[in-house]
């Protein structure tokens, strides 16, 4: 019996988890048509294999058809829901592993131009600025039916053989009637806390007359919204001894802050550079003013915090969300002594802010998660005869490609031409605040170590290099270099984004940024050169600056750019530059107003467009390999051999990844070479 906090059973009425790792609730975007299908089961399986005790499904499901789904929400209040949830409980209940779901009506933190084009409503009028609703004021009949909905959608999982529920209550519907901030009414449902309680009251008391007093029903609720006017500490403690002393609920699952903006929710969810498990001092001092099982999740991302939350008896179960997206295995590891083997979370928020843009959650160095059909978790030795490997370049993607290579059971070796590894993430890094990063590249250093693969770093490799090491394969990571934007004149006289990062350019005192990428890249460049003093003008080209990037990763380069005074100005290109004196004068243009034309005198002009592919050696290679460097894309994505035969006389496969391609991100470099890596 092993003495690790972390590993010790948690009785929760009638229910035994087996440990006290959770994952909490968050909806990854993966839902089809509103239901949990094929890819939501396997992506909660694969955790449910990595260990965990309870994985919290959805995130916000929602219980109305007048909360439509705002980032892919599971639509719980329609039946067909049932089989789907049943086979994903199963799944998981193999591994024993517990399933849950979150249950909620958004309230105002929706849309009202979606699915069926209904109002969104709140307990008051009171706009929501992250999704801009100006919702309706709840009536009377619109709190029957809610009330209703939930009690439903809550029968619906019990059916579906879940374990519990949890209801949401922070930011949306629920908390919307608890907050003095968007509770003006004078009715039943406000002033009073009494009074303000009274919707939740109403839910619970339809929840339980629905599912009865067995099942577990929890709440991930706000006990301090951490601003002026909003819902207070004191408020906020006392509704959850309420809740807890009704005898009504199971659990609490405690949240601090509010989500109403992009700079408020990463105060809720802490990104990189900010601080450890913020709020867990306070979720302990809720367990212990309510002495009821309490739940917490805010960046408790490694496991010697998260073994310390529960040692020091401030959680009863932690929750390691993104953790567990940039790693499902980590209880396994744990178990098998392996916990240095885990694949960190750097806290880039990729994931996160994936889904507020659209997209799905994806993890900037797990390409597997959300893939689970087609990549595996951990990588199986190749069924087919061992082959040498040279991968080119020792970024993100080279690194993966060797790792991948070598967990297949090849015989690898990586030529790097700098003296460290991590390319561009290692550039990234440099900004302070995103050093965590380097987690990225040290990892893969330390898997490569241990599955013995050897990194020849300060060689330049030509052609010749690698074909003295006889390879099978050629992975060329080899990245790109920065690139100009299109300049009328004046492309010697600028300096690239890049010179300022790694330091080899000082900021001057005057700068001109132009960025014409929209990621970190320019973004990055701008604070430090803020930060050493510049006066700065940021100059982007589109309707708001750095369009690539998510919400939540834009909030600490605004608060940086708010307190240095950077200028920011949108719309406009730059489309020449020249040299006045010790001067240089950035002419600028519209897309919109042909003939407008602007000018800016200043020190130093910084660019930021991408890089072009660093390609001599692939295309030097090309005509000697069997493949000419050719990638069947439909079989990369329906399946088969990948790799064309065009040359018979060729030596090797040859492919590229990553930035050697085309300037892409992070997470595509390393999707690249762990799809090309598992199909040989
Ligand atoms: C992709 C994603 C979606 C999320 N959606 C929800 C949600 O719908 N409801 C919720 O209560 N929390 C949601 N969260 C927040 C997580 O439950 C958790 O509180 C947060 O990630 C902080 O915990 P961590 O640092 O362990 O990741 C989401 C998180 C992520 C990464
Ligand atoms: S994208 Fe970043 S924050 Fe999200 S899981 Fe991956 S490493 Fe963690």
């Amino acid at each position: 019996m092993t003495s690790d906090p972390l590993l010790q059973p948690f009785r929760l009425k009638h229910l035994t988890l087996k440990n006290r790792v959770m994952s909490s609730s968050h909806e990854p975007a993966y839902s089809e048509d509103g239901m949990p299908k094929e890819r939501y089961r396997l992506y909660h399986a694969e955790k449910a294999k990595g260990g965990m005790a309870l994985t919290m499904t959805a995130g916000s499901a929602i219980v109305s058809r007048d909360s439509p789904a705002a980032f892919g929400n599971l639509q719980a209040y329609r039946d067909e829901i049932v089989p789907w949830m049943r086979a994903l409980a199963a799944s998981c209940h193999e591994h024993d592993c517990k399933v849950m779901i979150q249950l909620t009506h958004l309230g105002r933190r929706t849309g009202w131009n979606k699915a069926d084009w209904l109002p969104v409503l709140s307990a008051s009028p009171v706009r929501e600025p992250a999704h801009r609703s100006f919702p309706k004021i709840a009536e009377d009949w619109d709190i029957e039916r809610i009330v209703a909905d939930y009690a439903s959608a809550a029968q619906r999982m019990q059916e579906a053989g879940l374990d519990g529920i949890e209801f949401e209550a922070y930011g949306h519907l629920m908390d919307g009637f608890w907050s003095p901030a968007t509770n003006h009414r004078d009715d039943d449902y406000g002033g009073s806390l009494d009074n303000r309680l009274r919707f939740t009251w109403q839910v619970i008391d339809a929840v339980r007359k629905a599912v009865g007093d067995d099942f577990i029903v929890g709440i991930r609720m706000v006990a301090d919204e951490d601003f002026a006017t909003g819902l207070s500490r004191d408020e906020g403690v006392e509704i959850a001894r309420r809740l807890a002393g009704s005898g009504k609920f199971d659990f609490l699952n405690i949240i601090r802050g509010s989500i109403e903006t992009d700079a408020a929710l990463t105060k809720v969810i802490p990104i990189a550079g900010m601080r450890s498990a913020p709020h867990l001092d306070f979720a302990g001092e809720v367990k212990a003013a309510t002495k009821f099982p309490v739940f917490h999740a805010a960046r408790i991302s490694d496991v010697a915090t998260a073994r310390h939350a529960i040692a020091s008896g401030k959680l009863d179960m932690v929750g390691m969300t993104r953790a567990h997206i940039a790693d499902p295995h980590i209880v396994r590891k744990v178990i098998e002594g392996r916990e240095h083997q885990i694949r960190p979370c750097v806290g880039a928020t990729y994931c996160l802010d994936r889904i507020y843009e659209g997209g799905e959650a994806l993890c900037i160095h797990n390409a597997a998660t959300g893939r689970e059909a087609t990549i595996p978790q951990s990588i199986e030795r190749s069924s087919r005869p061992a082959k040498s490997v040279v991968v080119v370049g020792a970024g993100p993607g080279g690194l993966e490609a060797a790792r991948v290579a070598a967990e297949r059971g090849h015989a690898v070796t990586v030529l790097e031409a700098s003296g460290q590894a991590g390319g561009q993430v290692r550039l990234a890094a440099q900004n302070q605040r995103r050093r965590e990063l380097i987690g990225i590249v040290d990892w893969r250093l330390a898997e490569l170590e241990r599955l013995g693969v050897e990194i020849r770093f300060d060689t330049w490799a030509e052609k010749d290099d690698v074909l003295a090491l006889s390879p099978d394969v050629v992975v060329v990571a080899t990245g790109g270099l920065p690139q100009n934007p299109p300049l009328e004149a004046g492309g010697d006289l600028v300096t690239s984004s890049w010179d300022i990062i790694a330091g080899a350019v000082k900021p001057a005192e005057n700068v001109l940024l132009y960025d014409d990428n929209g990621g970190h890249q320019g973004m990055t460049a701008a604070e430090l050169a803020a930060e050493a003093g510049s006066k700065l003008e940021l100059l982007s080209p589109e309707r708001f600056f750095a369009p690539e990037m998510g919400g939540m990763n834009h909030a600490p380069y605004m608060r940086a750019f708010h307190e240095k005074g950077v200028a920011i100005t949108i719309n406009t290109r730059l489309r020449a530059v020249r040299r006045e004196g010790n001067q240089l004068v950035a002419t600028l243009s519209s897309d919109f107003a042909q003939g407008w034309q602007g000018e800016r005198r200043v020190d130093q002009v910084v660019v930021e467009h991408g890089t072009l592919p660093l390609d001599d050696l692939y295309l030097a290679l090309k005509p000697l390999s069997i493949n000419g460097g050719a990638v069947d894309y439909e079989r990369l994505v329906e399946g088969g051999d990948i790799f064309p035969e065009t040359n018979s006389d060729g030596g090797f496969v040859l492919y590229r990844i990553g930035d050697a391609v085309a300037a892409r991100n992070i997470h595509a470099a390393i999707y690249d070479a762990v799809r090309f890596g598992i199909r040989y």
